[in-house]
């Protein structure tokens, strides 16, 4: 795809249903009794592999739009293996719920996701007695039925998929599970496993549940994902422009990224806050900005982790230095982002060094055109594709189908929003 210059950004903009919490409504729904409905599910790739891996373990699954009905109940062993596809929440999540069901499955997924760490979730649900396997610590994954029991788990990495596994796989354990965080990871499940009828506490980091509780069948609402809302955030702040984003999801457990542009200089106002569910939800409005650099560090990455390219372009256009450290998670996610961000923006002329764990970025650099690689990680194509617009001279993107995995539309809804320099859209090779 090539990439213009772009002049601003403007308008009101509609971004997709949160991955996150959609993901994790269609397996709740699964071990649920009775019919539960989602409104607002996010139908992309990596959604769409979660809602045939429940149904490949026994739910029924309808779909009418985005309106999703899912019957749960006990669930049964898949007899094919159930493709993950792309995404690392359905494997991992998954393989905690099906283990606490007492089933057998095999996990497989592509080519990203079979070079991706399963060991995190492998070893802590081993503790609690489930029968796991697979290779090299990667893909695919073996799980035999065995009975799982709670645990006292101490977190040795900030990571909700992990957390996620333990608590789903506790829904079919015995006894009580514990887990301790240091830093606090998204708390979506623990919201969620709430409206499912659970009796969970979380507070300050501890989570505490009485394991084998049956799930009462719900209605629930997805928001708008803050993850994709945020590429708006950035256009509008490498553009220097006001936008508007509706029904964002504003859990404090996601909106990092919200709170360290407002430390670097961005303007921005929150509409009025109302909830779906148990989730908190506002508009954004982004107003022209001047950013600053600033200083990020581990405790600041689990409630931004899937923005830090995006903060890292930002920086690019920032007065002075930004450092990003604590981000080593980075490095294995859909593709090596520290590596892939670092690689992309210095073609483009940022000034811009990588640490195992982070960046240290000075500016501002006028980005200049260049032949891009988004690894086809989706986050690094979008992130890519605003850098472009952002730039002198024209850009080259290769491969751009990845945006499908979390943002379906995310060039339809760019060019509405795009005043373009030569008054031409982002056009197709
Ligand atoms: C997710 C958690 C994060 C995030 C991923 C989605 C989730 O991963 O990067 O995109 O839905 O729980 P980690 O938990 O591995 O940090």
């Amino acid at each position: 795809m090539k990439i213009k210059p772009a002049e601003k950004i403007s308008g009101t903009v509609k971004i997709p249903p949160d991955k996150s919490i959609s993901h994790r409504a269609a397996m709740l729904a699964s071990v649920a009794d009775g019919t539960s409905v989602i409104d607002n599910f996010l139908l992309s790739a990596d959604c769409k592999s979660t809602l045939s891996a429940v149904a490949s373990f026994g739910a029924k699954v309808k779909t009418k739009g985005a309106k999703i009905t899912i019957t749960g109940g006990a669930f049964s062993s898949p007899k094919k293996s159930v493709d993950c596809g792309n995404s690392g929440t359905t494997v991992r999540l998954l393989s905690g719920l099906a283990a606490g069901q007492g089933v057998s499955a095999v996990f497989k997924g592509d080519k990203s996701l079979s070079k991706r760490p399963m060991k995190r979730v492998t070893e802590p649900l081993s503790l609690m007695g489930a029968s796991l396997r697979c290779k090299d610590d990667r893909l695919p994954l073996g799980l035999r039925q065995a009975k799982l029991h709670g645990i006292n788990y101490t977190m040795p990495v900030p990571s909700a998929q992990v957390k996620s596994a333990l608590l789903l796989a506790a829904l079919g354990a015995d006894g009580e599970m514990k887990i301790n965080e240091k830093i606090i990871s998204r708390d979506h499940t623990e919201l969620m496993l709430g409206l499912f009828g659970v009796k969970i506490s979380s507070r300050g980091g501890k989570i505490k549940m009485k394991c084998g509780q049956t799930l009462k069948s719900c209605r629930i609402k997805v928001p708008g994902d803050i993850s994709s809302a945020a590429f708006f955030i950035c256009a509008a702040l490498l553009l220097k422009s006001r936008v508007t984003i509706k029904d964002v999801g504003i859990n404090p457990t996601r909106t990092g990224f919200l709170r360290a542009l407002g430390k670097m200089g961005m303007k921005y106002s929150l509409g009025r806050k109302r909830f779906f569910g148990r989730e908190p939800v506002s508009d954004i409005t982004v107003m022209k900005s001047s950013l600053k650099g600033a200083v990020f560090t581990k405790k600041d990455m689990p409630s931004m982790i899937d923005e830090v390219p995006l903060l890292a372009l930002c920086a690019t256009q920032a007065e002075g230095k930004t450092v990003i450290r604590g981000a080593g998670e980075l490095a294995v996610k859909e593709c090596d982002r520290i590596e892939a961000t670092y690689s992309q923006l210095l073609k483009m002329g940022a000034d811009i060094e990588k640490r195992p764990d982070g960046f240290v970025i000075r500016g501002p650099v006028k980005l200049k055109g260049a032949s891009l690689s988004g690894f086809g990680d989706h986050r690094i194509i979008m992130m890519l594709a605003l850098a472009g617009l952002a730039a002198d001279g024209k850009s080259v993107l290769d491969n751009t189908k990845g945006v499908e995995i979390s943002f379906p539309g995310f060039f339809t809804e760019l060019e509405k929003h795009i005043v373009f320099k030569e008054k031409k859209c982002a056009k197709k090779k």
